[in-house]
């Protein structure tokens, strides 16, 4: 990683107003202190994000989103923490020193540099003599010229030293070619792709990371081969299409997945772009978190066959699990969207494009399959099924109308179903908190919830101010929560080496640190309308200092129960009863 010094970073923080930057991209309303504007992190109408002037940081009330100037640019653009400074470096004429650290960033530009070479090199052979049969399977599936090199498209033949050769000859060296699995050099060296059409894969920064090599002749071979996984290349973290098609689906305001390369070629190509492939059948939890960067509602558009629709369904619960808004298009008379565009013509699509359908209907229809509803249990099964995926839906009036129906088509009592679905709510509920409690370390977390609060808050307040973190120095007391412990540390840390604190710069510090961001931005959400005041802290101290003690108390207590000796039980005793009367 490229390494700016923190005071540089922290420099351009100063700069860069809050206010100003995040008002450059979403309109923001002046009330009272703060401002406020629509949240860009989830889907909302509403003004949910709060930014503060005085505190230059941001806050969403309803997705939990915080931070500073520089994790806005971050998350909004999409862009490494480096790059986030470095676009508002730039906005704000502040010049970096170029000290950048040799380690993983040079290394990633010279794979990249190969893969780019790599690229250059297939479609040059696509071009040869040798890749006339290449060139008329493409031609037959409708890719012309400009698809083919819009999407870089191309070639790789029979002869396994060519790739080789040609990366040696730019010096690269066989460990490297290797790393990117470009070339397998155990032994003898051999390209990894022969007779295969290649697909560049990009990162979302839009750098080629591997690619997908089709066959294009009658083969009992795979139809794809993919790169393996390796230093710049995982699967799961990427999809297809996503560095062309973001702007368009920020345009757009929605999303169109679909499962195959061909199929989001074939949508782009005709001017429906802002289209993304799966690449397989399921999301993994990185795909989700950049699908979650686009804050877009997501159309499901995947193959017509049986494996299709379960993706559906099951990338649906998935992404319904995020709050993510869903519709999902049916296509009739074609296995994929590549073949219903090629026999119905663009135009037919995007007139499905206006008739989607919710999600929820999708499943209702879905959950039918296999099932015969005139038998008792089938039926039974199915309701059930029905209403626990409808308690997880937020639309009161879409359950209300499901319900109704429900009624009818099924000759059932309405309230039956509504107590039932209630029934299934609170469960979803316990659900949703006991995760949210393994989080923040259940097994350390005594069962007093004050402590916890006392904790948060007194934390919060050392972010803010040098003049707590030195309070706390001067009377250290234990935090019987490894995370709270961990953050108390790092704050100390970064007082100590910047001489200073405040929290739009700290968070700088807390956001590269991804085990324990989420809880300092758990406690800004819970404290961050906290007016500070030195007598309120010590009242947090205290209550911790207090929870710590009525803790030993109750061990002791534990203690006392198991020991045998009378003596040491009388010493317990007494520890006990000092303790009490507050002497130790
Ligand atoms: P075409 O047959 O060329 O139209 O392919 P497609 O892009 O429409 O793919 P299809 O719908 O058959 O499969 C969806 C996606 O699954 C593909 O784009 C690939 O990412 C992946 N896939 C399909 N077949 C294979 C395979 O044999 N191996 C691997 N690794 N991936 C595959
Ligand atoms: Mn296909």
């Amino acid at each position: 990683m490229a390494i700016i010094p923190l005071e540089e970073i922290n420099n351009v923080r100063m700069h860069a107003n809050i206010v100003e930057v995040i008002g450059s991209y979403i309109p923001l309303m002046h009330r009272g202190k703060n401002y406020f504007c629509v949240c860009p992190f989830h889907e909302d109408h509403s003004p949910s994000m709060s930014v503060s002037s005085e505190k230059q940081i941001y806050k969403c009330f309803s997705c939990g989103a915080a931070g500073n100037v520089i994790t806005f640019i971050q998350n909004y653009e999409n862009v490494s923490f480096i790059e986030a400074v470095q676009i508002l470096a730039k906005r704000y004429g502040i010049t970096l020193s170029n000290t950048i650290s040799p380690s993983v960033n040079d290394k990633n530009a010279r794979y990249y540099e190969m893969m780019d070479y790599a690229e250059k090199f297939f479609q040059n052979n696509l071009k040869t003599d040798l890749g006339k049969q290449a060139r008329d399977y493409l031609k037959e599936r409708g890719l012309d010229k400009q698809a083919i090199s819009e999407f870089g498209i191309g070639l790789t033949l029979s002869d396994r030293k060519m790739l080789y050769r040609l990366l040696k000859g730019k010096k690269f060296t066989e460990k490297e070619m290797d790393d990117v699995a470009l070339v397998n050099t155990h032994s003898d060296p051999y390209d990894y792709f022969v007779n295969r059409i290649m697909f560049p894969l990009h990162n979302p920064n839009g750098n080629i990371v591997g690619f997908s090599g089709r066959i294009f002749y009658e083969s009992e071979a795979a139809k794809y081969v993919n790169t393996r996984e390796t230093v710049i290349f995982k699967k799961g973290q990427i999809l297809f299409n996503y560095h062309r098609a973001k702007p368009f689906i920020r345009n757009e305001k929605r999303v169109i997945l679909v499962e195959g390369y061909m199929d989001a070629i074939r949508l782009y190509i005709n001017g429906v772009k802002n289209v993304l492939a799966i690449m397989g059948t399921s999301l993994t939890k990185e795909q989700i978190a950049l699908l979650r960067k686009l804050n877009v509602k997501i159309i499901l558009c995947l193959d017509n066959d049986e494996a299709g629709q379960k993706a559906i369904y099951d990338i649906g619960q998935s992404l319904k699990k995020d709050n993510f808004e869903i519709e999902v298009i049916k296509l009739s008379g074609a296995k994929d969207p590549d073949e219903y565009v090629i026999k119905n013509g663009i135009e037919a699509f995007k007139k499905n494009l206006k008739e989607t359908i919710k999600y929820l209907d999708f499943s209702l229809n879905y959950l039918k399959q296999n099932k015969n509803l005139h038998e008792t249990v089938d039926l039974a099964k199915y309701i059930n099924d029905v209403l626990a995926d409808i308690a997880s839906e937020k639309d009161e009036i879409l359950i209300d109308i499901t319900l109704k129906k429900l009624a009818t088509d099924y000759n059932l009592e309405y309230d039956m179903l509504k107590d039932k679905l209630k029934q299934l709510e609170t469960n979803e509920n316990v659900k949703t908190e006991v995760s949210v409690d393994k989080q923040t370390n259940v097994k350390e977390r005594p069962k007093n919830n004050k402590y916890i609060i006392a904790c948060k808050k007194m934390l919060f307040y050392m972010m803010n101010e040098a003049k707590y973190v030195r309070i706390y120095q001067n009377n250290l007391v234990f935090l019987d929560n490894l995370n709270y412990r961990e953050i108390a540390k790092a704050i100390i840390y970064y007082y100590e080496t910047n001489k200073d604190i405040n929290l739009a710069d700290f968070l700088t510090f807390a956001s590269t640190n991804e085990r324990f961001y989420p809880i300092v931005l758990d406690i800004i959400n819970e404290c961050n309308e906290e007016e500070i005041d030195e007598d309120v802290f010590m009242d947090y101290l205290n209550s911790i200092q207090k929870g710590n003690k009525q803790k030993t108390i109750k061990e002791l207590k534990e203690s006392l129960k198991d020991e045998l000796d009378k003596s040491k039980k009388i010493e317990i005793a007494m520890k006990i009863a000092e303790l009490k009367k507050g002497s130790v």
